[in-house]
C-alpha cells in the first residue's frame, strides 16, 4: 500500500526514542524506497539546534544504530534532507508559532505529531497542538507507552489527548504489536484452517507467554523504579500477546474488528488481587550476578539506593473466563537480567487419551507449538515420531521448524519501521485503542495494590538465572514446566 505524503513531526527529537528507533526506522523505510517525496520530518524538543545541527544529529544516530553495509552514502544524504528542526517548549508559547510556519510550508497534507517525550508532556504538547490550529481531519498524533501508571492516570492521559484528538486519530503504540512474528500470529491462527479447531480448552492445556531480558536498566533507573516488570511489560506487550492468542476470530483485519475481540479478551480475565495474588503471583529483583559474558551489579546497585521493592521479574497465572478458555491457565513471565534474551509463546495441547504403545516406546509428549518472536524468530510444531531404524517403535519428540530467517532469506524489519507507515497510510489494526489500554490497567491495578499491601518484597534472584524459584515452583505446583527449547 502506497504511503501518502506526510509531514511527521517528532516531538523529543533528540530523546532515547528518536535516535534509537525512529530516525533509524524512517531510514529503513527510505532505503527501501517506501517514503514519497512529499515527506519531510521535523524534529523538536527544547533544545536549540539548527537544521544541520539536526542533520548532524540524525546522522550519528543512524550509523550507530544501522549495520554499515546498509548505510548507502547517497540514500543517507537524501534522507536527512527531509529533515528540519524547530526549538519548542511544551510548557510555553515559545517556538510553536515557527512550527506553524513550518508546517504550512511543508510535506504532504497528512501530519503525524509523534509524542517520544515523557507522558506528563502528552497533555500539554496536545494543548498547544489544539490551540495553535495544527489539527484537521488529516492530523494524528502517536503517543508511546507508559500511557499512565494505573487507571486513573491513564484516563487523565486519555482524558488530555481526547480533548484535542478523536479517538480515530490517536495511534498508541505497543511495539509489539509490529513485531513481524506477532502479526504472524494472527496469520498462523486465522490463514490456516488446522488450529482453529483445537484452539480450546478442550484441545489446549496451557499457555505460556515468556519475555525474558538479558538486560538491565539501561540509564533508565529514575523510570523503571516507579514502574518495575508489570507496568512496564505485563500492562502492555504481554497482556496485547495474550489478546491475540485467546482473541476470537475477528470478522476481519479492521481495527476495530480486531481491537472490539482484543477487549473482550481483557474483560473476560479473571481478577487477581490481595485475595488470591499470593498464590498466583511472584515478583522477583536482582541480584549482582552475571549476564552476557561478565560480572554484573544487582538491582539496587544500578539503581543507586538502598532499597526499593520495585520488581525486575514477574510470573503469574492468569485465567480467562470465558467458554473457550475457562480452566486453560496461562503461564506469563517476563524479567531483567535472566539467562537469555527470548520472547516466546508455546501453546500445549493435552496429551492423547490412550497410548496403544506400551511402555518401551518411551513417554509420549504433548504437542507444543512454539512461537518464537525474538531472536530466530520463527514457530516450532513440536510432534511424536518414530525413530528411525529396525529397533522396534520407539517415540521420540521432534520439532517441525520453521525459522523465518531460513525460509525468507530477508531482513526482518524493525517494529517501529511498519508502525511508522501505518501511522501514515491511516492503519489502526495494530495500536491499542483507549478501552483496551484501561481495561489492562483496570486487571493490572489490583495486583500492583495486593503487592504493595504486603510486608513482603519482590523475592530476590542471582542475575543470569531464570528468576526467583518461587516462579518454577508457581507452575510446577500445577504439574508442568516452563518451556526449554529441546526439551
Ligand atoms: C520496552 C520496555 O517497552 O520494551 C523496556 O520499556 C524493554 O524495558 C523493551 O526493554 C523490550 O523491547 P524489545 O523489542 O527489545 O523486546
Amino acid at each position: 500500500i502506497p504511503v501518502p505524503p506526510f509531514t511527521l513531526v517528532i516531538f523529543g527529537a533528540t530523546g532515547d526514542l528518536a535516535q534509537r528507533k525512529l530516525l533509524p526506522a524512517l531510514f529503513h523505510r527510505d532505503l527501501a524506497g517506501q517514503l514519497p517525496d512529499e515527506g519531510s520530518i521535523i524534529g523538536t524538543s527544547r533544545r536549540d539546534l539548527s537544521d544541520e545541527e539536526f542533520q548532524a544529529f540524525a546522522r550519528k544516530a543512524i550509523a550507530d544504530h544501522v549495520p554499515s553495509h546498509e548505510l548507502e552514502d547517497e540514500a543517507l544524504g537524501r534522507f536527512l534532507n527531509r529533515l528540519s528542526y524547530v526549538s519548542t517548549d511544551a510548557g510555553s508559547d515559545r517556538g510553536w508559532d515557527k512550527l506553524g510556519e513550518r508546517l504550512s510550508g511543508e510535506g504532504g497534507p497528512i501530519r503525524v505529531f509523534y509524542l517520544a517525550t515523557g507522558p506528563d508532556l502528552f497533555g500539554p504538547i496536545c494543548q498547544r497542538i489544539g490551540s495553535h490550529g495544527f489539527v484537521d481531519e488529516h492530523t494524528r498524533v502517536v503517543v508511546e507507552k507508559p500511557i499512565g501508571k494505573d487507571l486513573e492516570s491513564a484516563r487523565a492521559v486519555n482524558d488530555a489527548v481526547g480533548k484535542v484528538f478523536p479517538e480515530e486519530s490517536v495511534y498508541r503504540i505497543d511495539h509489539y504489536l509490529g513485531k513481524e512474528t506477532v502479526q504472524n500470529l494472527m496469520a498462523l491462527r486465522f490463514a490456516n484452517a488446522l488450529f482453529e479447531p483445537v484452539w480450546n480448552a478442550a484441545h489446549i492445556d496451557h499457555v505460556q507467554i515468556t519475555v525474558a531480558e538479558s538486560l538491565g536498566l539501561e540509564g533508565r533507573a529514575g523510570y523503571y523504579d516507579t514502574a518495575g516488570a508489570m507496568r512496564d511489560m505485563v500492562q502492555n506487550h504481554i497482556l496485547q500477546l495474550l489478546c491475540l492468542v485467546a482473541m476470537e476470530p475477528p470478522t476481519s483485519i479492521a481495527a476495530d474488528s480486531v481491537r472490539d475481540e482484543k477487549l473482550k479478551v481483557l474483560k473476560s480475565l479473571v481478577p487477581i488481587d490481595s485475595t488470591n495474588a499470593a498464590a498466583l503471583t511472584v515478583r522477583g529483583q536482582y541480584r549482582a550476578g552475571a549476564s552476557a559474558g561478565g560480572a554484573v551489579p544487582g538491582y539496587l546497585e544500578e539503581l543507586g539506593a538502598p532499597s526499593s521493592r520495585t520488581a525486575t521479574f514477574v510470573a503469574l497465572k492468569a485465567e480467562i473466563a470465558n467458554w473457550r478458555w475457562a480452566g486453560v491457565p496461562f503461564y506469563l513471565r517476563t524479567g531483567k537480567r535472566l539467562a537469555s534474551r527470548v520472547s516466546e509463546i508455546v501453546v500445549t495441547f493435552r496429551k492423547i487419551p490412550h497410548s496403544m504403545f506400551g511402555s518401551d516406546a518411551g513417554d509420549i509428549e504433548s504437542n507444543r507449538l512454539v512461537i518464537r518472536l525474538q531472536p530466530d524468530e520463527g514457530v516450532k510444531l513440536w510432534l511424536m515420531i518414530k525413530d528411525p531404524g529396525p529397533g522396534g517403535m520407539r517415540l521420540q519428540h521432534v520439532p517441525l521448524d520453521m525459522t523465518f530467517a531460513e525460509a525468507f532469506k530477508a531482513r526482518n524489519p524493525d517494529a517501529y519501521e511498519r508502525l511508522i507507515l501505518d501511522v501514515v497510510r491511516g492503519n489502526q489494526t495494530l495500536f491499542m485503542r483507549r478501552d483496551e489500554v484501561e481495561a489492562a490497567w483496570t486487571w493490572v491495578d489490583p495486583i500492583i495494590d495486593a503487592w504493595r499491601d504486603t510486608t513482603e518484597g519482590p523475592k530476590p534472584y542471582t542475575a543470569g538465572t531464570w528468576g526467583p524459584s518461587a516462579a518454577i515452583a508457581l507452575i510446577e505446583r500445577d504439574g508442568r514446566t516452563w518451556y526449554e527449547d529441546g526439551v
